[in-house]
């Protein structure tokens, strides 16, 4: 399929940073959509303060920079999907909440056009059993910040056809991505290996191992890490974190998976990191 419009269900943080490579770096129009104007008014503000960097590190003209927000359209009604020749899910990780997505995008959306999920650990297959097009359904998993990250997971649930997969990988490189397959298990391999070592980080701080900026510390000066796992956590969202470890848990039946207390304590409080200005980390000043 000829893709020219890509629509993003989503305009958090996943969403918007998604919704930004479509647009600026896939050269494609976008239609960035979520459940209230203000969540797409907010995404939008992201993108933008993202390409003013940019501009102000002149890796972007400030025509550029118009043309591109230019190719963002604004949309609160999933029925807008129908112009769209591809879609990508990034909503909160709630399977429910997925479901009923996958199940209005299929009744709205082209026939044969692909639904990709950006889901960071709930089963493509069963994502894809809402929809009566299990053979054009596919995990393309984005990292966070997804303007910066390389990766693009792409995960085939049972039916994914070869030729969902190739257009995925063709347009995960289309936005001067890194495609890299996996099979579908869950947390799939990124988010397996990665929320266990953060959910022993929030162990170590549960315990009264370490501060949290002696944890963090040490893991960046210690193994290179770019930024420590609490740190990483507080930048993910600790709901996400907690959600993720919830479907390792569950998925693997296995006790090593089980949520650290303290990480559901600091959910059930509020404290979910970066976007709500505290989390292991205070970020309100
Ligand atoms: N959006 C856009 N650009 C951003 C950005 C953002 N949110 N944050 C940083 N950048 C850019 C900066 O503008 C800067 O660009 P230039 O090189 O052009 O100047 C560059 O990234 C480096 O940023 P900084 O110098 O400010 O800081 P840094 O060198 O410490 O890098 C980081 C910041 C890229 C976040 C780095 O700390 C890092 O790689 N951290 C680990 C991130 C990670 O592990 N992500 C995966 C999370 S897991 C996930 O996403 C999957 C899941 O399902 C949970």
């Amino acid at each position: 399929m000829d893709i020219k419009t890509f629509g993003i269900i989503g305009a958090g943080q996943m969403g918007n940073g998604i919704a930004q490579v479509a647009a600026q770096i896939g050269g494609l129009h976008v239609i960035m959509n979520d459940i209230a104007d203000q969540f797409v008014e907010k995404g939008l503000d992201t993108i933008t303060k993202n390409l003013d960097r940019l501009v102000a590190k002149d890796k972007l003209t400030a025509d550029q920079k118009t043309e591109i927000l230019g190719r963002i359209k604004k949309s609160t009604n999933l029925e807008d999907m129908k112009d769209a020749d591809f879609v990508v899910e990034a909503a909160v990780e709630r399977e429910d909440l997925k479901l009923n997505i996958f199940r209005k995008l299929d009744e709205v959306c082209k026939p044969g056009l692909i639904l990709a999920t950006n889901t960071s650990s709930i089963p493509i297959t069963k994502i894809a059993g809402a929809t009566k097009r299990p053979e054009l359904v596919i995990g393309m998993h984005f990292m966070n910040p997804v303007p910066v990250m390389k990766l693009v997971e792409i995960i085939r649930g049972l039916a994914t056809s070869q030729e969902t997969y190739n257009t995925t990988e063709t347009l995960s490189k289309q936005f001067g991505k890194v495609p890299v397959e996996c099979n579908d298990f869950p947390g799939f391999v990124a988010n397996r290996i990665l929320m266990p070592m953060i959910n022993e980080a929030v162990y170590a701080l549960f315990e009264g191992v370490g501060t949290p900026k002696a944890i963090d510390d040490i893991m960046m000066l210690g193994m290179n890490h770019p930024m420590g796992p609490l740190a990483l956590a507080d930048l993910i969202g600790l709901d996400t974190c907690y959600a993720i470890m919830d479907v390792l848990h569950n998925g693997f039946g296995d006790s090593k998976y089980r949520p650290c207390p303290l990480l559901k304590k600091y959910v059930d409080a509020g404290y979910l990191g970066r976007k709500t200005g505290r989390g292991f980390y205070d970020y309100s000043k």
